[in-house]
Formats: structure tokens, C-alpha cells, sequence
């Protein structure tokens, strides 16, 4: 099964691809996360993609269509996967479809997750990340177990985005209302959009998730 997660910044993509991948055996393939592996590496690409993302601007169909590319090639033992965080422009959409066509491949939902924008500020201004594993947290709606320890690898060091200050943040939304939005007609008209209410509490959104997807 092949997947997308879509939504606003802050809708909880990467919090229910978590769940998905544990479920489901998905893999997720999180752009974002990819683009902050190759800042850290110090590589070309994240050189150039650091200052377009802490602005909060998308960066260049072309750079992140290569990058989705390759990772879709790199997956062992026909695995399915959750796009997280792509496709979030109309030609990134028209370049998966041509991508999984030429791969033997195809998408079997998307979901889109809805969240007030007041709702998504609220999120991304609690949110904090494991500086080791980058297992993610919100101060108020999903604390670690133990405060200051890791759930996942027991680190006690964790981190705060830079494109999660509300400059930054209000840039995201324009982005995504102006630039990703008008791809959900794109696959309505498919017949592969399926939208769950993201307002929910985490565990309900994700039983609303297994809904559309089916049993486990
Ligand atoms: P990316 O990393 O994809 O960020 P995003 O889309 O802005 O999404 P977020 O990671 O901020 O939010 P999320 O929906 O995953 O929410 P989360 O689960 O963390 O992209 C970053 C940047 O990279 C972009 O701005 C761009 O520059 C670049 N980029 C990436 N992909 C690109 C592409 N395809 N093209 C061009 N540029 C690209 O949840 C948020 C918080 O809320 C957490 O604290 C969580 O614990 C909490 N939470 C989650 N669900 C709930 C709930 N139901 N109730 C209460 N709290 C919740």
C-alpha cells in the first residue's frame, strides 16, 4: 500500500506516519526529515535548502522530486510507503504520478488531514524534537513519559525547529494555503482523497486514519 499524508504545517503529518509505519509496516518517507539529513550532513543540497526552510519557503520542485526519487528506488523488499510532506505543489503531483508510472507503481489513498489554523499555531509553538532520534513531542498534548527522557531512545537532550518561529510559521501557511492546497482537486478528482478530522486527539485521528486504510 502507497500512501500520502497531507495537511498544514503542524496538522500531524509526522505523528500518525509514526503510527502508520509501526502498523502497517509502511515506510515513511518524510521530505522534511530528508532535507534536514542532508543540512546536517553538510551536504550541496542542504547548504542550499537551509536558508529557504528556516525562511519557511518551499524549496524547488526540481531539487525535491530527485530527492523523492531515489528514496522510493532505495526501498527493499517491495515495502509501501506514507509520503509525508509530498507532494506540496501541482507539478510535484504531476511528477509523483509520471515517477510511479515508469516504477510499476501507485497511490492507493491520500489523506487529508484538516486543522484550524489557530489550532496548527498552537501545535507547532509546543512542539520539541529528541536531538537524538527526533522522536516528536508537544508541551502540552504529547509529553514524554518521563519529563526530560526520551520515550523512544532514553536521550535527554532535545531540540526546537528554527522554521518554528511564528515568522517563519505564518510564511508556512501562506505557502500551504496558496501553493499545496490546490492540489486536493487534483486527487478528488482521482477519487483518492479522503479527509479525517486532524482537530481530534491523536488516538482518535489515527483510528479514523485505520478507518479509511482497513484492518492492520
Ligand atoms: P516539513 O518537515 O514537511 O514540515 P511541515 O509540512 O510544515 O509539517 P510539520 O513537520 O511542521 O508538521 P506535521 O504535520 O508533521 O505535524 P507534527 O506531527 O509534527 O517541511 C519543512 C520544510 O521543508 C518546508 O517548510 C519546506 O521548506 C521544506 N520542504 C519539505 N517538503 C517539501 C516539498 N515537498 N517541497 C518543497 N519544500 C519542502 O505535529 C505538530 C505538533 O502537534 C507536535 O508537537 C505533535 O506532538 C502535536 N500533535 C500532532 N497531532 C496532534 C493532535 N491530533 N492533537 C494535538 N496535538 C497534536
Amino acid at each position: 500500500m502507497n500512501i500520502i499524508l497531507l495537511g498544514p504545517p503542524g496538522a500531524g503529518k509526522g505523528t500518525q506516519a509514526k503510527r502508520i509505519e509501526e502498523k502497517y509496516g509502511l515506510v515513511q518517507l518524510s521530505t522534511g526529515d530528508m532535507l534536514r539529513a542532508e543540512r546536517k550532513s553538510g551536504s550541496e543540497l542542504g547548504r542550499k535548502a537551509q536558508a529557504i526552510m528556516d525562511a519557511g519557503k518551499l524549496v524547488s520542485d526540481d531539487l525535491i522530486i530527485e530527492l523523492i526519487s531515489r528514496r522510493i528506488d532505495q526501498l527493499k523488499g517491495g515495502k509501501g510507503f506514507i509520503l509525508d510532506g509530498f507532494p506540496r505543489t501541482v507539478p510535484q503531483a504531476e511528477a509523483l504520478d509520471r515517477l510511479l508510472a515508469e516504477k510499476g507503481l501507485k497511490l492507493d489513498a491520500v489523506i487529508e488531514m484538516t486543522v484550524d489554523e489557530a489550532e496548527l499555531i498552537h501545535r507547532i509553538a509546543g512542539r520539541f524534537s529528541c536531538a537524538k532520534c527526533g522522536a516528536s513531542y508537544h508541551d502540552q498534548f504529547n509529553r514524554p513519559k518521563t519529563d526530560g527522557v526520551c520515550d523512544v531512545c532514553g536521550a535527554t537532550e532535545f531540540t526546537r525547529r528554527a522554521d518554528d518561529r511564528p515568522e517563519a510559521v505564518k510564511i508556512r501557511l501562506v505557502a500551504y494555503r496558496e501553493q499545496t492546497a490546490p492540489i486536493l482537486p487534483y486527487y478528488r478528482k482521482k477519487g483518492l482523497l479522503h479527509p479525517v478530522d486532524g482537530m481530534a486527539a491523536i488516538d482518535e485521528v489515527g483510528r479514523q486514519i485505520e478507518a479509511v486504510l482497513g484492518r492492520p
